[in-house]
């Protein structure tokens, strides 16, 4: 009876999938070229607008191809982005390349030398210029950047990136017990991403002293962005990850086996800047007498605010997590995160994450203080864009 149940979480979560993403396909995101091309027909006369737009305001620096007409033409210091390369031109959403177009580089933490066009064009027009320079990059192959949804404090994305991420929770009841993780993403291609993870942590003797940092278990993990699309906006990916057992078990801070986790994540855009994300999967320990296989299901809601139109992007969100042990008679864990994400700095890239983890059913886990601070190194150094 209780194997039945447990194959019904997998299938009613695909259901919910498929009902989500065939919905998506009836409510075009606004900010999206599919819109306008729809309403202007399907033949080259569609990007017209956009590009005449494109040739009158912006060819004198991006070039009729893109590409960027060469710094040494220009006589500014700062060289012109390449639209035609998908890696780069891809993952920026066009709300962001609006900002700059509408403000000016400085908006975002770029050069004054890319000028503010928002008194000559409307955000109308000016979609319609980003609506050509999506042309540039002509391979569907690289999932966009508005489907690199915020990142919820435990529920993994499924869109690939390039990331660097520090974690802390601190457990607020009983024992002190501080577990930090160090997260590496880094992308390859247009679907792919490498993934590993440094766990370590300080805990507190029952005679109140701190212990030195004591390593967890690493992992590393491989994503692949199995299916995305901008017009229904949503993205979905498969991920293989190993943890290693580098962690002491008799001090917990490991689990004593090599443990494989095969899990998926599905990511999509709501109305009205909101967005739903799910993960689900198992872990699967090689030594079943150190640990147990586990199911795990994960959930987000949230919404993002900008501040003052062009400034910092709030993200409260929700995260509701689910695990169970795979045995007869096991029970389902429930957590409830709360927590908000903000974007620290003009570029958008450094951004921190608050909530607090509250366990629903009693099972003697702490209610953990949740932070992290996480880096797209992809846009820029750490001390870029402020
Ligand atoms: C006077 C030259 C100039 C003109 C005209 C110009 N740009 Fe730029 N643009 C730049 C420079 C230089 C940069 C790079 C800024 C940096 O990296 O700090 C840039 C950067 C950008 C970026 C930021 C890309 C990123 O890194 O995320 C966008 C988007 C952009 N331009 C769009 C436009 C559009 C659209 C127009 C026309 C409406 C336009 N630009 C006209 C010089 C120009």
């Amino acid at each position: 009876m209780e194997s039945e149940k447990l194959i019904l979480y997998p299938l009613v979560l695909t259901l919910v999938l498929f009902l989500l993403v065939g919905a998506g396909y009836h409510s075009p995101q606004p900010g999206v070229e599919a819109g306008e091309v729809s309403c202007l027909g399907p033949d080259t006369l569609s990007q017209k607008p956009g590009m005449e737009l494109y040739l009158y305001a912006c060819v004198a620096c991006h070039g009729v191809t893109g590409r960027g007409v060469p710094q040494g033409q220009l006589g500014i210091n700062t060289p012109v982005p390449d639209f035609t390369d998908c890696d780069f031109a891809s993952r920026e959403p066009d709300s962001d390349w609006i900002a700059v177009t509408h403000q000016g580089g400085p908006v975002r933490g770029f050069a004054k030398e890319m000028p503010a066009f928002g008194k000559a064009l409307s955000e109308e027009e000016l979609q319609k210029v980003m609506t050509h320079i999506r042309t540039f990059c002509g391979d569907d192959n690289w999932p966009r950047g508005e489907l690199n949804l915020p990142r919820p404090l435990v529920t993994e994305k499924a869109y690939p990136e390039d990331e660097a991420v520090i974690s802390t929770s601190i457990d607020m009841e009983n024992e002190g017990l501080v577990m930090n993780e160090v997260v590496y993403e880094h992308r390859l291609g247009a679907r792919n991403q490498l993934e590993v993870v440094v766990p370590f942590g300080f805990r507190q003797s029952t005679a109140g002293k701190w212990g030195g940092g004591q390593l967890g278990d690493m992992a590393v993990g491989i994503k692949r962005a199995l299916y995305h699309n901008i017009n229904s906006g949503s993205i979905f990916s498969v991920t293989g990850e190993v943890i290693i057992p580098t962690g002491d078990r008799l001090t917990g801070f490991g689990k004593g086996t090599t443990i494989f986790e095969p899990f998926f994540s599905f990511g999509q855009i709501l109305p009205a800047g909101s967005f739903l994300q799910i993960q689900s999967g198992m872990e699967l320990p090689m030594l079943r007498e150190k640990a147990k296989e586990e199911a795990f299901w994960r959930g987000v809601v949230g919404t993002s605010l900008t501040q003052r139109q062009w400034g910092r992007t709030w993200s409260p969100m929700v995260e509701i997590l689910g695990a169970r042990e795979l045995e007869v008679g096991a029970v389902n864990h429930w957590d409830i995160i709360p927590q908000v994400q903000v974007t620290l700095n003009k570029r958008q890239h450094i951004m921190m994450n608050v909530g607090v983890r509250i366990p629903v059913d009693d099972a003697g886990r702490d209610t953990q203080l949740m932070v992290y601070i996480l880096w797209d190194w992809f846009d820029g150094g750490i001390f870029e864009g402020w």
